[in-house]
């Protein structure tokens, strides 16, 4: 059994980053900046955030941070969205999700320039995702192919059952393991809340993505011998003994379903450092399109 190591594997990535970014830099090209917008307190998110600004800094790129209150209506979120989208000095920004309730976060979306649109939530960029298209593809998903690229796992012809039907992970990880190449080529199914004997499905899969946010769902009775396991789930469970109050814990029983596999995501340090590296190579390319 291997690991998947996301955190070695996200900071080969930003040591790559950081390396184009000297060199544009060293031949006077402006340096890409990332805005991340930020409404309300939500603690995860604002750790998620966080961590976003942190690593612009890390690649030497700028960042700015718009924190918003939760009071913000509809229409002053729109307005700085606008001013995002017609500030030269960005290259691309992303609004962190979710939005507090009195917020229609398909408007605020389709808002987002697409040019600018880093996370990829566009409805354009979606769709041109699906048309194999030059786009932005969605740093979680993108996270995951990236990982399976660089350890060099073998997807063609495998079935691949996806847990999980968001916007952000589910749908589109799907449609990038069914689309042609490496990685892709797999016969993919995709399973949600609906389906019905779902570890019929899981134990039939040579490559399980599980993206449900269930923490320790996936157990090692549900996973067929040598299957590749990853893990997208990362849930705050409550623990008093923990520094923090709390533990992460994704959706797959580690403990279990390791053994059984061929190789597979820890949480924390596999598919959640790769969304930040992959976010950060999508300003990147943001700024080459420019
Ligand atoms: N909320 C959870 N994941 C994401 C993400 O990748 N981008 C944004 N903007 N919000 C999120």
């Amino acid at each position: 059994m291997t690991i998947l190591d996301g955190k070695k594997i996200s900071n080969d990535i930003k040591d790559e980053i950081t390396q184009v970014v000297a060199q544009m830099k060293a031949e006077g090209q402006k340096t890409p900046h990332l805005a991340a917008v930020i409404v309300g307190e939500d603690g995860a998110s604002l750790t998620y955030v966080g961590s976003k600004v942190r690593a612009c800094a890390r690649v030497g790129f700028e960042s700015t941070l718009v924190q918003l209150p939760e009071q913000i209506t509809e229409e002053e979120l729109l307005a700085k969205i606008d001013s995002l989208n017609k500030d030269p000095e960005i290259d691309g920004f992303i609004v962190q999700l979710p939005l507090p309730r009195h917020i229609d976060t398909q408007k605020v979306l389709l808002a987002v320039d697409p040019k600018k649109d880093v996370d990829g939530f566009h409805p354009e960029n979606f769709g041109k995702l699906a048309l194999d298209m030059e786009t932005f593809i969605p740093a979680t998903p993108f996270g995951i192919m990236e990982l399976l690229r660089r350890y060099d796992i073998d997807t063609v012809g495998k079935h691949t059952v996806v847990i999980g039907r968001s916007h952000i992970v589910g749908r589109p990880i799907s449609i990038l393991m069914s689309r042609k190449g490496k990685p892709g080529d797999s016969t993919v199914t995709l399973t949600h809340s609906r389906t019905k004997d779902l570890a019929n499905y899981t134990r039939e899969a040579d490559i399980v993505i599980s993206a449900l946010g269930v923490p320790n769902f996936l157990k090692a009775d549900m996973v067929k011998q040598g299957a590749v396991i990853i893990d997208v789930g990362i849930t705050r469970v409550t623990d008093e003994s923990a520094p923090k109050g709390y533990v992460i814990t994704g959706d797959v029983d580690f403990a279990g379903v390791s053994e059984k596999s061929s190789f597979i995501t820890p949480v924390p340090g596999g598919v959640g450092p790769m969304t930040i590296a992959m976010l950060l190579q999508n300003t990147l390319l943001a700024r080459q399109r420019a």
